[in-house]
C-alpha cells in the first residue's frame, strides 16, 4: 500500500504534484468533466501503471491532455485542416479528438492503436498541473474500471486510496460526465462518446458530424468497437438499474407501488420510495453534473434494485443518457409500448391461477406452452431445420416424435441450446402475431427464450419449495426425487426476484389482492 498524499490547488501543492509526474508517479487531479488519474504519457512504464491502479483492460487507450493548443503539434501526424477548425473554436474544452499519432506517442497510452486522443481541459488546475509537470499527461478517469466516475475529491480517495502517489482536491467537477470524443481520424468525423461539446455545437465549424451507433445503443457481441471504451461494462453501480421509460405521473405511480426498490429521479419528482435525485426535469447539464455521484449514492444505501427515470436524449440529455444506459447494462422498461405483462416463474408456483385471475381482470392472457405445442404440430415448416440438426428419424409420417427427439437432445447442453434457440423465435413470433393489448404472455421459460424483452412489466410467482413439491407431484404423478430434478435445473428465486418487476408470493396469502396492488401502479 502505497501512502496517498491528499493535495490542496496551492501553487506549492500544484508544483509538487507536477514533480511526482515528471518523476514517473501517478497523480489523480480535478477537470471541468470529471477527476482524472493522470502520468507522463511520455513514460509507458508509469502508464502501465495507470491501468494497474484501474484495474483497466490494456487494449483500452487513454486521453492525452496537454495546456496549451500548439502542444498537440508532437503527438499526432498532421494537425487536419478539421482539427484546427475544432481546436481553435473549441480548446480548452470538454472534447477530446482523435487523430493518428505520431511516433512520440507509445502504444500502451494508444492502446495498440495508430490513433490517439487528445483533450486540453479546460479547468485551470488541470492546466497549471500539466505546465508544472512539463510533460503531456494521459489520464483516464480516475475510478475503478467499470464503476461510474468520481466527481468529487471523496469518491477518487474510495477508489485509489493506497494505490496512488497523491490527489489534488479540487472541490466538484463543473459538468459531471466526460469529455465528448469525436474521431477525426475517419472520412467523416464521428462522435464516440457524447459529452458536454454536443454535435450540434461541432457542427458550427465540421460540414458533417455522425454519431456512432453504439452511443445509444448496445453492442452485439461480434461487433467491432470503434472505440474500444464502447464494448466494456461501465457506470455500474452495484445495485441493479432500470430505466423506466414514462412520463412524469406514470413514473411516480409505479415506482410507488414498489416496495424494496429505490428511485433514482428527479428533483421534485412526487417519489415515496427510497430515492436519489439526479438533476432537475428539463435541465440536462444538471442532470449530468450529478448522475455518477447519485450512482455512488445509491451503493452507500445499499440499494439493490434502481428505477430510474428516462432523461431526455437531445443535447446534453445524449450524454446523461449514454452513460445511464450503461449503468443500467441497457435495460428499459417501456412503459409507453402496448401493455404487456411477462408472467413467469418456478414450477408448481402457481402461475396458472394467476394467469386465470388476470384473465377475469380483461387480460389476453397468451399460454406460451400451447404455442410450443402449435409450432410442433403435425407438418409444422419448422421441422426440415430440427432434421437437419438432429437427424432425419426425428420425423415420421410428418408428426415430430418427441421421445426420439427428447433422448437425442435433453442429455447433451449444447444441442438443448441448440433446439432452444430453434424453437423459442419461433415461439415469440406467434406471441407477438396473437398478442392482442393489454396481454400477458404465460411463460415459464420468459427470460430464457427472451420473450421478456416484449414484455412492459414482468411478474414472477413465488412459493416456498416444499408448497411447490408438493404440488407438482400431486399434479404431475412423479416421486419427490423427480420434482427435485426438475426444479434444481431451473432459475433459482433470488433470479427471478431481482429481473422482474413484481413478485407474487403464493404461500396461502391473498393472490387477488397482491395482484390488485400491483395493477394500482398502472
Ligand atoms: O473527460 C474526460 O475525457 C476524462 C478526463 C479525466 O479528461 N477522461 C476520460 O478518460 O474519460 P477515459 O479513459 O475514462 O475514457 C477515454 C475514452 C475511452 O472510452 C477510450 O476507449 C476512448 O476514450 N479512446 C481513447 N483513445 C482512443 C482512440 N485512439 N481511439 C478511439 N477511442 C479512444
Ligand atoms: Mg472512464
Amino acid at each position: 500500500m502505497m501512502n496517498t498524499k491528499i493535495l490542496g490547488t496551492n501553487k506549492q501543492d500544484i508544483e509538487l504534484a507536477g514533480k511526482i509526474l515528471s518523476e514517473g508517479g501517478l497523480v489523480a487531479f480535478p477537470t471541468e468533466t470529471v477527476y482524472g488519474l493522470g502520468a507522463d504519457a511520455l513514460n509507458e512504464d508509469a502508464v502501465k501503471n495507470i491501468y494497474k491502479a484501474k484495474g483497466r483492460p490494456s487494449d483500452n487507450p487513454l486521453i492525452v491532455h496537454i495546456a496549451k493548443k500548439e502542444d498537440i503539434v508532437p503527438l499526432v501526424k498532421e494537425v487536419t485542416k478539421e482539427a484546427k477548425a475544432v481546436i481553435d473554436r473549441f480548446f480548452p474544452a470538454p472534447l477530446t479528438i482523435i487523430l493518428p499519432k505520431s511516433e512520440k506517442v507509445g502504444s500502451v497510452v494508444s492502446g495498440g492503436l495508430d490513433t490517439v486522443a487528445v483533450r486540453m481541459p479546460q479547468n485551470p488546475i488541470a492546466r497549471e498541473l500539466i505546465e508544472a509537470a512539463k510533460t503531456p499527461i494521459a489520464a483516464p478517469s480516475a475510478n475503478t474500471s467499470g464503476l461510474p466516475s468520481p466527481t468529487k475529491a471523496s469518491r477518487v480517495i474510495e477508489d485509489m486510496s493506497g494505490k496512488i502517489d497523491a490527489i489534488i482536491d479540487g472541490g466538484d467537477c463543473e459538468f459531471g460526465v466526460e469529455s465528448t470524443v469525436i474521431t477525426l481520424a475517419t472520412d467523416v468525423p464521428t462522435i464516440l462518446r457524447p459529452g458536454a461539446i454536443t454535435k450540434e455545437m461541432l457542427e458550427e465549424v465540421l460540414p458533417k458530424v455522425e454519431v456512432a451507433k453504439a452511443v445509444l445503443e448496445g453492442m452485439k457481441n461480434d461487433e467491432v468497437a470503434a472505440s474500444p471504451g464502447m464494448k466494456y461494462k461501465h457506470y455500474a453501480p452495484k445495485a441493479k438499474v432500470i430505466i423506466v421509460d414514462a412520463d412524469k405521473e406514470r413514473y411516480e405511480k409505479f415506482v410507488n407501488s414498489k416496495k424494496d426498490a429505490y428511485a433514482l429521479c428527479f428533483e421534485g419528482d412526487n417519489v415515496k420510495i427510497p430515492k436519489v435525485t439526479f438533476g432537475k426535469e428539463n435541465d440536462d447539464l444538471s442532470q449530468a453534473k450529478e448522475l455518477f455521484d447519485a450512482l455512488r449514492k445509491l451503493d452507500d444505501m445499499g440499494a439493490k434494485k434502481v428505477y430510474a427515470r428516462i432523461p431526455h436524449k437531445d443535447g446534453v440529455g445524449m450524454a446523461v443518457y449514454n452513460r445511464l444506459i450503461r449503468a443500467a447494462a441497457f435495460c428499459v422498461l417501456d412503459l409507453q409500448k402496448p401493455f404487456t405483462i411477462g408472467l413467469t416463474g418456478q414450477t408448481g408456483a402457481g402461475k396458472g391461477y394467476v394467469g386465470k385471475y388476470l384473465s377475469s381482470l380483461g387480460f389476453n392472457v397468451l399460454d406460451t406452452d400451447v404455442y410450443a405445442r402449435k409450432i410442433t404440430e403435425k407438418n409444422s415448416p419448422i421441422f426440415p431445420i430440427l432434421q437437419k440438426e438432429f437427424g432425419e428419424d426425428i420425423i415420421k409420417n410428418g408428426e415430430l416424435q418427441r421421445q426420439v427427439l427428447a433422448d437425442r437432445v435433453f442429455k447433451d447442453k449444447e444441442k438443448t441450446k441448440r433446439l432452444n434457440e430453434i424453437m423459442h423465435p419461433a415461439i415469440i413470433e406467434l406471441c407477438k402475431e396473437n398478442a392482442v393489448f393489454p396481454s400477458v404472455f404465460d411463460a415459464p421459460l420468459l427470460f430464457e427464450c427472451g420473450a421478456d424483452k416484449l414484455c412492459s412489466v414482468i411478474i414472477s410467482v413465488l412459493a416456498p419449495k416444499e408448497l411447490r413439491i408438493k404440488r407438482i407431484r400431486e399434479r404431475d404423478n412423479i416421486t419427490a426425487e423427480q420434482a427435485e430434478i426438475r426444479m434444481n435445473a431451473q432459475k433459482d428465486e433470488e433470479f427471478y426476484k431481482t429481473n422482474s418487476d413484481f413478485t407474487v408470493i403464493n404461500d396461502g396469502r391473498d393472490i387477488k389482492s397482491q395482484i390488485d396492488t400491483i395493477m394500482e401502479a398502472f
